[in-house]
Parts: structure tokens; sequence; C-alpha cells
């Protein structure tokens, strides 16, 4: 966690002691005049000094009679009652200048909504450059278990937005499978991994993509929980960096590949919020973490290789290699019929043509587990869009000499097909969700640093009782 969480938010027991810092009111836009009328003439001075209207999402800072910081004013049009206002109070806190604060009135907020959208905006990735420590802004709330909950929440996406930032040649298969060991470690759950002869043995496809790599692919393998509660398996694409292989990518395509172990990036964090919570699951964590990378032994266009599964595949395309990957990674899953497969992977680039790079695409073959996600999402304001796993593409995944094709031989429905070639490793009757996340924002905005986005996490975790 690059701002220690302690620095940006107390919790208080007793409410004699919350007044630390400034002073946050907040206003509801619609009551702005009245509220104006009942202030001091000297605070309605300084106000008269602001551009008119005030427009709803505008902080007034006011200055006390002695010359000091004053109270700072919101004025908002938003309900800040519900666990989706996160996002909001992120803007709130973007606002403030650096120091300390705390909201007059918090009978009606959403404490945890408060102090997660508090946290998320003071992320910082401050491995390579050092945080100032004089930007933190620290918020004082009431003691309250959503609070307790929100701090874990953003520890764990703190440690997902970490990872993806983290540049290839400090954040290779060998980090990737240490991160995940220490996870393992504070959390008490098994780890193995699977390399060398037995990868190539048991995971070909695991093996084909990554044998290029000076460091060597492998599947990580983490396990926690009491065996007899419901399993949860889920799955992270763990491509450390994505050159495209001898299918390489031009340039600009290849700038942000060190955020193509999103997938296991996000997995992770929520494996964070699971196991912090004590669900009642067995949890278990897959993730092929592999370069796909160029030399003399690289797998080629052509090529045909087998699969976990048994199926073999032509490789139409060594860009796609995300979906190999992650095929032998579902088809272990699945031997074990555990009750919910939920993958997540930085699939495709067609996923954000089609829906942009803030709206995940989830893909359910039962159109009510997706339902029950995006209302899940929409609670905790981590928007989902369900799209169809068309079955009428299937046959352009076809190939002449292999069970099965990587690519179609056409641009179209990227992100469906990639979704498609991932159902052929599953049987039909496995509840099983995938999700194509972008995991990377290419703008700053409130609560949301510009690099790593984990996305869809929230709602996964806010569903995922009413799904098993
Ligand atoms: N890692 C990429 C997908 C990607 C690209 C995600 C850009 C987010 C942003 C993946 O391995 C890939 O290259 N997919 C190809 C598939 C194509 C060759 C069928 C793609 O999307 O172009
Ligand atoms: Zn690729
Ligand atoms: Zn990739």
């Amino acid at each position: 966690m690059p701002i220690e969480i302690d620095q940006c938010l107390r919790q208080i027991s007793n409410s004699n002691d919350m007044e630390t810092g400034r002073g946050i009111t907040l206003v509801a836009h619609d009551q702005w005049s009245d509220y104006l009328a009942g202030l001091s003439a000297f605070q309605q001075a300084q106000i008269a000094q602001k551009p008119t209207p005030i427009k709803a999402n505008t902080l007034i800072e006011l200055t006390a009679e002695d010359g000091r910081a004053g109270p700072c004013l919101w004025v908002c049009d938003q309900n800040l009652t519900k666990e989706e206002a996160v996002w909001s109070f992120a803007q709130i806190c973007a606002a403030v200048p650096a120091g300390t604060y705390h909201f007059t009135d918090t009978s009606a907020l959403h404490l945890g909504a408060a102090a997660l959208g508090w946290l998320l905006e003071n992320y910082q990735f401050d491995r390579y450059k050092k945080v100032d420590a004089n930007t933190i802004k620290c918020l004082t709330l009431p003691q309250d278990p959503t609070v307790d909950e929100a701090i874990t929440a953003a520890e764990a996406i703190a440690l997902g937005r970490d990872l993806i930032n983290t540049p290839a040649n400090d954040m290779g298969p060998d980090q990737l499978e240490a991160t995940a060991r220490e996870l393992a470690t504070q959390f008490n759950a098994t780890l193995s991994v699977t390399m060398g002869a037995n990868l190539e043995k048991d995971f070909p496809a695991i093996h084909a993509v990554g044998k290029a790599a000076d460091i060597p692919p492998r599947l990580i393998d983490l396990t926690w929980g009491d065996d007899t509660a419901p399993k949860v398996t889920l799955v992270g694409k763990g491509v450390c960096f994505d050159t495209g292989g001898l299918n390489i990518k031009v340039a600009n395509y290849m700038t942000l590949m060190k955020k193509d172990m999103g997938g296991a990036a996000s997995v992770l964090s929520l494996a964070h919020m699971i196991m912090a919570s004590g669900m009642k699951v067995r949890l278990r964590v897959l993730i092929p973490a592999v370069e796909n990378a160029i030399s003399g032994n690289a797998f080629r266009p052509g090529d045909v290789i087998n699969t976990r599964k048994g199926l073999t595949v032509e490789i139409g395309n060594t860009d796609a290699e995300g979906r190999l990957v992650l095929c032998d990674a579902l088809t272990l899953a699945d031997e074990e019929n555990p009750a919910i497969i939920i993958d997540m992977a930085t699939l495709t680039g067609a996923a954000r043509v089609a829906l942009g790079p803030d709206l995940p695409p989830i893909y359910s073959r039962f159109d009510k587990d997706a339902a029950v996600l995006l209302e899940a999402g929409t609670q905790v304001a981590d928007p989902l869009w369900h799209m169809p796993l068309w079955q009428g593409y299937m046959e352009n995944l076809d190939s002449s000499v292999a069970d099965t094709n990587n690519v179609t031989d056409d641009a179209f429905a990227g992100s469906i097909t990639a979704a498609l070639y991932l159902s052929k490793f599953i049987r039909p009757e496995t509840k099983w969700l995938h999700f194509d996340v972008f995991g990377w924002s290419p703008k700053k905005r409130p609560g949301i640093a510009k690099g790593g986005h984990i996305m869809a996490v929230r709602a996964i975790y806010k569903g995922l009782e009413k799904l098993i």
C-alpha cells in the first residue's frame, strides 16, 4: 500500500474527538439559497466573491474571522446515503487541499462509501517515485463496520493496482508468484506451483505460450478455507508482458502490455477481500503466469498445440495467447466441479472497442447469474455490461487441421469469440462467469488514478454469496 491507510483515515469512537481538522459541511444544491441566507455576513461576503450561480459539486473554502482556514462547504446534488456514493466522496477528497478533515454531520452518510472513496482517491503508485507527504488528505470518521470493510477493500484494490502498475522487469512470473505466496502466508492459504516438465505434460497450452521467455511459465494454485464450504474458483490471466509473440504487436499497441496480468491482479485483489472477510467458501485461485515473448523457440502461427482438455488448437495468431493459457487453467478448475468458476482477463482489445475502458463485459451461460452481478455492481457503483455468448459465431473458430482455432478469420465480435473459445473448455452445466476487463484507466478521475485499474471486483464480492 503506497500510502499507509492510517495516514489518510482515522476512525474515532468518541464523538467528542470527531472535530479534528477542518469540517466539511454538505449542503444540498436545491437548499443552497436557504443555507446561504443563514450564514454570517462575513461568510456571505466571501461567498459573494465566487462565480454565480454556485453549481453542484463545488467546494467552497471559508476563512475564519481570525484569518485562519475555516470550514469547507460542499454543494452536492447526490445521494450520499448509499454505498453507490463512493465516487462522490472521492470527488470531495479530490477537491479539498491537503490536510485533515471531518464531516460536520455524518448521521445520514454511508460511512463505508465515504471511507472507500477517500482512500481510493489517496492511492498513489510510489514504487519508483516517492509520494510527497504534504499531498496526503486525512479524514476522520466515526467507527463503523462498513468503514472496516472499506479499509479491506481499499487495501485489496491498492494491491491490485500496484501489481498492474509495476512494470514487467519487476513483475514477471516470479514476482507474481511471490505476491501470491505472500497473500497465502498472510491468510493461511496453501500455494502450489507447477512448472518445467510437469507444466509441459499437464498444461501444454500454458507451456506453449510461455516457453520462449527467460523466466519460466507456471501455473500458480492457491487454496483457502474449509473444504466442505462451496467451492469458488477464480482464474486470472497472468501474462506479465504481451509482445504479441511472433505475431508481434506494433509499438503503440505494446506500450501498455505490462498490464496484461490485470486479470491475475484482479483475482488476487478479490481473493484478498474474500479471505479477509472470512467468507464461508473454499476459495481456489488459479493463475497461469507467463510472458508472451519472442525467441527462436517461440510458438508459431500455424502450430498445432495440445491442451489439458485434449482439444487440439491451431494457432491462428500468437497474440491471442490469453485464451490459450486460460483454457488449461479453466479445464483444471472445472475438474473438481466447483460451485462457480469466475475468470478475469485483459483478453481482447475488442472489449474496449465495444464498451470503452470503464465498462467490463461479463459473459455467462445463465442470464440470471449475470443479472445478480449487474445488480450488485449497481449497488456498489462498479458497473458491468452483460454480453452474449452468441453460439452463431462459434463456427468462426473452426479449424481444418485441429479441433479449434484460437482466433476467427474475420475481425468481428472479438470479445464474444474469445469468450466462446473459453467456453469450449468448461462443461455446459458449470456455473461460469467470464470478465474481459481492461485493467487500466487512461486518465485520472476522482478515486481512480491514471494507470492500473481494478474493476468488477467489488461487484463480484458483493454478489458472490447470492451465486453459490
Ligand atoms: N492482451 C491482449 C488484449 C488487449 C489489448 C487487452 C489491448 C487490452 C488492451 C490480447 O492478448 C490480444 O492481443 N488480443 C488480440 C486478439 C486477436 C489477435 C484475435 C486483440 O484483442 O487484438
Ligand atoms: Zn496478445
Ligand atoms: Zn494478452
